[in-house]
């Protein structure tokens, strides 16, 4: 196992759709593996594959009782609404409110092929919403009002600046504070 970095806001690819894993493998689950080393580390909750530059369906998240691998997941349905201070390992040390459905019935597959059928609520469901976002090419900044963009977009502006001048592996490195 070990970690991987995290790609973060600016990264293409963190624009784009990934696709669906055909065959869940030993390489799917030592990826599986890798991710939920990367998020403890990071610390996060939730990574999505494409976060470490990987463009398949598959995110890892742990509510607060051990980790879980959810692969090709899909939100069949969503319902009511809740507010809650989101934030993201690709856009680190911002975070806003965000309102977004409560509960969400998500399907998908674990790493044996067995399909995963989850009813949740608050934050199970929020990290579900936020990692098939990711899948689906989207940041949490496009899930912000117009107002909140607008702040969004000046303190990204001030990260910017601190963003450093060297490219890796066609990303880009924020500093750290
Ligand atoms: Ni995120």
């Amino acid at each position: 196992m070990s970690t991987l970095p995290i790609r973060t806001f600016g990264d293409p690819v963190l624009n784009q759709v990934a696709t669906d894993i055909d065959n869940i493998d030993g390489k799917v689950a030592a990826l599986a593996e890798s991710m939920i080393e990367t998020m403890y580390n990071a610390p996060g909750v939730g990574l999505a594959a494409n976060q470490i530059g990987v463009q398949k369906r598959l995110f890892v998240y742990d509510k607060g009782d051990g980790p879980v691998v959810v692969v090709n997941p899909q939100i069949l349905e969503t319902s009511g609404e809740w507010i809650y201070e989101e934030g993201c390992l690709s856009v680190p040390g911002l975070s806003w409110e965000i309102a977004r459905p409560n509960s969400v019935h998500l399907v998908g597959r674990d790493l044996d092929g067995n399909e995963l059928d989850i009813q949740a609520e608050e934050f199970e469901a929020r990290i579900f919403q936020h990692e098939v976002d990711h899948l689906n090419g989207f940041l949490l900044i496009d899930r912000l009002d117009d107002e909140q963009r607008k702040a969004a977009k000046r303190a990204l502006r001030k990260m910017q600046i601190r963003v450093s001048p060297h490219e890796h592996d066609g990303h880009f490195q924020l500093l750290g504070d």
